[in-house]
């Protein structure tokens, strides 16, 4: 079950656990009840419940009830509360079923991701092909397009906000974006696979890399390593968040001798 899915059903146990609680209350306190009191307790046991969520998690299901109960007091207008879930699902929309957010490569990094295209495309004598796999607002691409060592670069995005913003930076400032899954692209007719995801996807994306890309070709995450496999390179980059880039330069594929299946 997702965490948001369990989330909200712990907000429901919560719930239910209070209504029995005021009901068996009434024993011996005298209704009625304040209300932020009740609220508080809400969030409270909502928290409580959560333990085995990350702790952000339990301080958004405290927060939550005490939210709802803000935007009451204030007479706050529903089509606000609509309003801002529609923008954030158009901009989050893959965090549920992906676990991954939108946040942005930074200038320190695609500067990096040029020295990188720069030596590679030295050492193999060709321009190289770059994809940015979960392309955000399209920033990397148009950047990666620019230079002179980049033959195409290409951007695949789901999110629906973010894809609309890289569709018209692209249109600006170059580069291709795909309102495409990324687990649908075939990376064998890339050189440079770059990833900026987050720790969930990386084993399956791996296996998609080991599946796809060519001899000769490179694999590069930003921040989250696979898990279990020791990458060609870590590059550890001078910015505030000292961003770590692996990469993982892919070989060929090993070749089995067909004796190795025979019968003894
Ligand atoms: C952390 S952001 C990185 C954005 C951009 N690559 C950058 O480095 O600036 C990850 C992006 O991947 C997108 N994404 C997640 N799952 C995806 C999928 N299955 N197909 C395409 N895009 C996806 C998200 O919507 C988000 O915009």
């Amino acid at each position: 079950m997702g965490k948001l899915l369990r989330a909200l059903l712990l907000q429901f146990v919560a719930l239910a656990i209070l209504a029995v609680g005021v009901y068996m209350a009434r024993h011996v306190f005298t209704p009625p009840y304040p209300v932020w009191g009740l609220v508080l307790m809400q969030g409270g046991l909502a928290a409580l419940l959560s333990w085995r969520l990350p702790v952000w998690w339990r301080w958004i299901q405290f927060l939550l009830p005490l939210g709802l109960y803000g935007a009451w007091i204030i007479q706050m207008d529903p089509w606000w509360s609509l309003s801002v879930f529609v923008v954030l699902w158009l901009v989050f929309a893959n965090v549920n079923k992906e676990r991954v957010p939108l946040y942005l490569t930074n200038s320190v990094t695609r500067q990096a991701l040029r020295v990188l295209a720069e030596e590679r495309a030295a050492q193999q004598g060709r321009m190289q092909r770059f994809i940015d796999l979960g392309c955000g607002l399209g920033g990397n691409v148009c950047f990666m397009s620019r230079l002179p060592q980049i033959e195409r670069a290409l951007g695949v995005e789901t999110a629906p906000l973010p894809y609309f913003i890289s569709r018209l930076q692209a249109w600006w400032r170059g580069g291709e974006i795909h309102a495409q899954d990324l687990w649908k692209v075939d990376l064998s007719g890339f050189d440079m696979v770059y990833a900026f995801l987050s720790p969930e996807p990386m084993p399956k994306l791996w296996q998609k890399v080991q599946a796809e890309m060519r001899a000769g070709s490179v694999f590069v995450s930003n921040s989250f390593a696979v898990p279990d496999v020791a990458p060609s390179q870590v590059w550890e980059l001078s910015d505030r968040r000292q961003t770590r880039l692996y990469l993982y330069e892919i070989s060929e594929r090993p070749v089995i001798p067909l004796g190795d299946f025979a019968d003894d």
